[in-house]
């Protein structure tokens, strides 16, 4: 709900306030963001006080010596007025001098969301305030945008620049929004990473000066995600107040967080002002993205429930809103690409028989693309890998029973491809350079309006031809040398490719909401909520490897869903790490997601094969838990464990899984906590492992009567048909009990093997 008073105004969601005012001078100060105020409570109240003058302060009036812009909590903030700390906007203005005093003129209380004309926004919220901003001297006016997202506990926030005067204005900076909270020794949280290793969560305190998080790859990258989290000091997943932010933007990101000398923290965050520059003509306005905020006093779960509701319910659109999403398995990690019909078919056999239900054909289905140093831009299917075209061989994979999907990735070219041998004027490069390249490849350039024709008209129709039902939409390389020969001023450049993706994206899908867009980049290099808006699920990263996705999902886990990431089960050793893990570790990490299997079926021995068949049963009797359910980061006091758990809707039933990434020498009894359930007596049983032979290797001689070599044909064919089981426990107990924990088993301490261990 949002209430305006004189001078105040006051949006409140279910639990929480956001409150601020307009000062005599028409600057707009911030006075709170926290839990939900009593209707008494009043802004003067909760408003720091200026008493007394503040030492070496430049005074907003002459006249009056307590109004320092510089040590006040602002909500947006000008440069050259006196406050030195990083302003939201950096402009040229008409009289060439950077120089701004935006105060307010007008407000506007507006029903629902107010959708943009360049960007994609959040939709379904209950109510926006608008607050109109103009400039002193010159009539160039900044409208902020506030909407009010009341069950879920969000509030967005973005601002509009518009010039009414009658010449250009240049925007160095402009950030979506700007806040300054009274410091209590925030910490701040952000997800940084690379290739492989993307999402592992960092913390840093916000000290004094200026804490960036920030990309500059073209993408929201993998190196810093946009989301992050100010909060206390001592918050932890349970207690605390915490503030998290996150953008809907798919570009170059900035966010501050900046401590001054008053211990006032100021948080930006907006487009990254790194390599850019826009310029708004006369009559023309700009849009800044739309920035997600909220805040709990529980604690990082608190927040990561009220943003995992916010993007189920607000952000993921159309008909894969809150929509089951299929077991699927990708042929990518099975052959790379070396395959033919004849290999897929036999994989999708397989993978039917075992329960799954998405056939995705990954890479290397198209033009000369045996490697990757050919064929991204062209779009004529390989006639060796599938002789009789696309959807010839879609209709068989339907015959088999499972759905069909395919893997592009549009916004490439390879210099081996005809289309850049035709149009090599659509790649991103300069005329006067040569190329930088990654992966082999160049960037389209999204600013062309044929380049983007183009990538339309030749998705769309195979789309059509062989009525795919999901795509993976990748993009496997930083944008360098930023240029366009379509732009006048190349600081426009990253920006307009953003947009032109998201019109690509809007003219392929929204006319086909039956296809399931799970965006990829790289794996996780481009995991925010903008591609969010189009694609209800993203591929959180090429590393199968289920000890990294602890890490990765963990991270993602504070700011998306389960229903957003991408897990897949993996061969093992692992591609990326060599890591050998049990299958059961493998599948009990990617089943808190939208669960997949990535690797060659026909390597698997039949004990292998039943124990995919249980997992993939047992996934779809939880899936709308595992996808759906309320998640919860379970503290745990052993630094080799981590533990996640999803509770149902109804809060009956709750899925946890309990993690061990090292192993310890004979380790102590651990603890199963759950929380979130209703009040009432719960059966708890574990899911049993299946124990395989050859994890035993030679110990089997001192259980046995003969002794078997540990590589010879006998144990190789036990080890095929026959595993033992391993984490059998089950218990009666009440929600109370469970929620302060129940202890289990000993797992292998050295002294021998019984079934219970876990
Ligand atoms: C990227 C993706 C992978 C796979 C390959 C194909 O690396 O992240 O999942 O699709 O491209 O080239």
């Amino acid at each position: 709900m949002i209430t305006v008073r004189k001078t105040s105004f006051r949006l409140d969601t279910e639990h929480t306030t956001y409150l601020f005012r307009k000062t005599k001078y028409g600057h707009l100060e911030h006075i709170y963001y926290g839990n939900l105020l009593s209707k008494e409570d009043r802004a003067g109240t909760l408003a720091q006080k200026r008493s007394i003058q503040v030492g070496s302060s430049v005074f907003y009036d002459p006249e009056d010596s307590v109004y320092a812009l510089d040590s006040m909590c602002l909500e947006w903030a000008d440069n050259g007025r006196g406050d030195y700390r990083q302003s939201p906007t950096e402009f040229v203005m008409p009289d060439g001098s950077f120089v701004t005093d935006f105060i307010y003129e007008s407000h506007d209380v507006l029903d629902g969301c107010v959708p943009m004309d360049t960007l994609p926004t959040a939709y379904g919220g209950n109510q926006t305030l608008k607050i109109t901003l103009k400039d002193k001297a010159f009539p160039i006016f900044i409208d902020l945008y506030y909407t009010v997202f009341e069950q879920t506990d969000v509030i967005t926030r973005r601002a509009v620049v518009r010039n009414e005067a009658n010449a250009p204005l240049t925007i160095r900076r402009i950030m979506s929004m700007t806040m300054d909270l009274p410091d209590e020794c925030f910490q701040m949280y952000t997800l940084d990473g690379g290739w492989i290793k993307e999402a592992n969560l960092h913390k840093r305190p916000v000290t004094y000066g200026i804490t960036v998080n920030s990309s500059t790859t073209g993408a929201s990258s993998n190196r810093h995600n946009p989301a992050f989290i100010i909060a206390e000091a001592d918050a932890n997943e349970d207690y605390g107040d915490v503030y998290a932010f996150n953008m809907i933007y798919s570009g170059n990101h900035y966010s501050i967080a900046e401590k001054n000398e008053r211990d006032d923290v100021r948080v930006s965050m907006g487009i990254n002002p790194h390599l850019f520059e826009w310029i708004v003509s006369p009559g023309d306005k700009f849009e800044t993205p739309e920035c997600v905020m909220s805040y709990s006093s529980r604690g990082f779960n608190g927040t990561s429930h009220h943003m995992h509701d916010f993007i189920n319910e607000h952000i993921v659109r159309g008909d894969y809103k809150k929509k089951d999403r299929p077991v699927l398995l990708n042929n990518w990690e099975a052959h790379f690409f070396d395959f033919n019909e004849g290999k897929l078919l036999r994989l999708a056999k397989d993978a039917k028989e075992l329960g799954v239900e998405l056939f995705v054909l990954d890479d290397g289905w198209f033009g000369d693309r045996n490697n990757d140093n050919a064929g991204l831009g062209d779009y004529t299917v390989n006639p060796k890998k599938l002789p009789q075209g696309i959807k010839v061989f879609a209709d068989k994979i339907r015959k088999i029973g499972l759905n069909f999907g395919l893997w592009f990735e549009p916004e490439m070219v390879n210099e081996d491809s005809n289309l850049y041998r035709t149009h090599p004027e659509y790649a991103v490069k300069l005329p006067n350079r040569k190329a930088v390249l990654g992966r082999n490849q160049l960037v389209l350039d999204l600013c062309q309006k044929e380049v983007r024709d183009y990538i339309v008209e030749q998705v769309s129709n195979i789309l059509d031809e062989a009525d795919i039902r999901y795509v993976k939409w990748d993009m496997n390389r930083h944008i360098a040398e930023v240029f366009s020969s379509v732009l006048q001023n190349q600081g426009e450049f990253y920006h307009r490719y953003i947009l032109g993706l998201y019109e690509v994206l809007t003219r392929i899908f929204v006319p086909r909401p039956h296809i399931l867009l799970e965006s990829c980049s790289s794996g996780g290099n481009r995991f925010d909520l903008g591609m969010l808006v189009f694609s209800p699920q993203i591929w959180a990263s090429d590393d199968t490897d289920p000890i990294e996705r602890l890490k990765i999902q963990t991270g993602l886990s504070y700011f998306y869903p389960q229903s957003t990431m991408g897990a897949h089960v993996s061969a093992s050793p692992h591609q990326q790490t060599l890591r050998e893990t049990p299958l059961a570790t493998r599948f009990h990490a990617a089943c808190f997601g939208c669960l997949g299997y990535e690797l060659d079926l026909k390597y698997l021995t039949p004990e292998e094969k039943k124990d995919i068949a249980d997992q993939i049963t047992f996934y779809k009797q939880y899936r709308r838990i595992f996808q759906y359910g309320r998640f919860y980061r379970i503290r745990s006091y052993k630094e080799n464990k981590v533990i996640w758990e999803v509770v149902s809707e109804e809060k009956e039933t709750a899925l946890t899984g309990f993690f061990q990434t090292l192993a310890a020498a004979a380790e102590s009894s651990d603890k199963l906590k759950v929380i979130g359930l209703k009040k009432g007596r719960y059966m708890i049983r574990t899911r049993p492992q299946r124990l395989y032979i050859e994890r035993f290797g030679c110990l089997t001689k001192h259980v046995m009567p003969v002794e078997l070599s540990p590589d010879g044909m006998i144990m190789r064919v036990a080890n095929r048909h026959y595993s033992l089981k391993d984490c059998v426990e089950t218990y009666t107990c009440s929600a109370e009990a469970l929620s302060s924990g129940i202890p289990l088993c000993e797992q292998f301490i050295g002294t021998g093997y019984h079934e219970k261990e876990s």
